[in-house]
């Protein structure tokens, strides 16, 4: 195994190529990472009545969510404490309870055993059944309607894992009505690394104008004007990118919220809700709502909010993942309305999606060609822009002039790791790096 001090290097901004393809780097992210973090499991509104659940994975663990009779959130793992089987098939659904189809144990939508068949004939009523409940998550918690879960009891709670990224999303999230997701999920396979799509919508700016010109041709959006990097467009002035503490973060286009919907309904939508949400949330939350977003909840969450696309890039082995996508909406939005984003996501960013093809393509050259043995010895680089960011007067976090640069890539990678390194929670958040590279310098 190599050093795990070594594999990241210069401020987040080198990554040895080992860590999009070698196992053991991979089984040792499943504990460090996926074990630990915040997980995103789904939204609220996908499993809103008693008995709803959806399946879904945390890091490799499958894994229940379901709310339980009472209203609560809860989350196990999906494997029978008995001999192991699965004990749910379905993706969603609604029940009473969940009943392993090997001997039949039964157990509630809170994971406790319910019933043992045979239980007096065979156990002679000797069997404690409060031990053998499905195994619980330790921590499960939702923020505005997003929930996620943590294997280690010793994190700190959801609020303070997202930090200042919180504080960025309240400013579509934290509208009258809030944001639902509208699912189920479109689900698809990519052969690639779970980090590749995460670092790309995180604050990949460069690649828009090119690896996206032809979809961008097609679509004639005002974002068109960045196709082929064409002279004239000025990336510095046109947004903004955030590293915020934790490995969370963000580009940010101005004013273009609605650059990829020609439906008047949209626009008239967002000039309704930009006032609204000056008036609440002042000035800058304003502006964060016209602004087009791509964004990654670290470590395997990510958003577009202008597209409408929410996306969770489940690991499946370090060279595959398995992509599930929502579609992100207001509440309150008119019905019709949210009608014509869940197409227009499944047209950009769904399965088979313009865009979509376009980044898959890239990100499963990214990942495989470091098959080989000598070409994984070497580094990338992500160095872009690292004179031009620092603390901002009224924003938190990192940030910087513009949004073609690399500052939020090198805040996921500082943060992932920080996390291999088996950083304690404390000394994690009294490290600096993660907050500002000014502080540091
Ligand atoms: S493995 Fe589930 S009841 Fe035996
Ligand atoms: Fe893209």
């Amino acid at each position: 195994m190599k050093d795990v001090s070594a594999l990241i290097q210069e401020n987040g901004a080198v990554q040895d190529r080992s860590i999009y393809w070698n196992e053991d780097i991979y089984e040792l992210e499943q504990e460090r990472i996926f074990a630990r973090a915040w997980l995103f499991l789904t939204h609220e509104s996908q499993i809103p009545e008693p008995g709803d659940f959806i399946t879904t994975r945390m890091g490799e663990d499958e894994v229940i969510v379901a709310r339980h009779t009472d209203g609560s959130l809860k989350a196990f793992i999906n494997s029978c404490p008995h001999r192991g089987n699965q004990v749910c098939y379905s993706e969603m659904g609604n029940t009473r309870s969940f009943t392993c189809a090997y001997h039949g144990w039964a157990f509630g939508t809170d994971g406790s055993l319910i019933t043992v068949p045979l239980e007096h004939e065979t156990y002679y009523d000797n069997i404690e059944k409060s031990r053998f409940g499905l195994q619980q998550v330790a921590q499960i918690d939702s923020y505005r309607g997003l929930i996620f879960a943590t294997f280690d009891a010793s994190a700190p709670p959801l609020k303070e894992w997202l930090g200042d990224m919180a504080w960025y999303m309240d400013s579509f999230m934290a509208v009258p009505g809030g944001t639902e997701l509208l699912g189920p999920p479109m689900k698809s396979i990519l052969d690639c690394n779970w980090k590749v799509p995460v670092e790309n919508f995180i604050g990949d700016g460069y690649h828009v104008g090119w690896a996206h010109a032809a979809a961008l041709d097609a679509i004639q959006s005002p974002l068109t004007s960045m196709k082929g990097n064409a002279p004239g467009y000025e990336p510095a002035k046109s947004g903004i990118q955030v590293a915020t503490h934790g490995g969370h973060g963000m580009g940010i286009i101005w004013d273009m919220a609605a650059a990829l919907h020609v439906n008047p309904a949209y626009h008239e939508w967002l000039a309704y809700r930009t006032a609204q949400v000056r008036e609440q949330q002042g000035e800058w939350a304003a502006k964060l709502y016209n602004g087009h977003w791509d964004a990654s909840i670290f470590p395997n969450c990510s958003f577009l909010y202008g597209t409408n696309t929410f996306k969770h890039w489940q690991p499946a082995g370090p060279r595959s993942i398995e992509v599930f996508t929502w579609t992100l909406v207001e509440t309150e939005m008119p019905e019709e309305l949210k009608q014509y984003l869940a197409v227009m996501n499944m047209m950009t960013f769904g399965t088979a999606g313009m865009l979509e093809t376009d980044d898959g393509e890239n990100m499963e050259g990214c990942t495989n060609t470091n098959r080989g043995w000598m070409t994984r010895q070497g580094k990338l680089y992500s160095g872009m822009g690292q004179i031009n960011e620092g603390p901002h007067s009224e924003l938190p976090g990192i940030v910087s002039d513009g949004i073609v640069c690399e500052t939020s890539y090198r805040g996921f990678y500082r943060a992932w790791a920080d996390m291999m390194s088996g950083k304690s929670w404390e000394e994690m958040s009294r490290d600096a790096t993660r907050r500002s590279i000014k502080e540091v310098a």
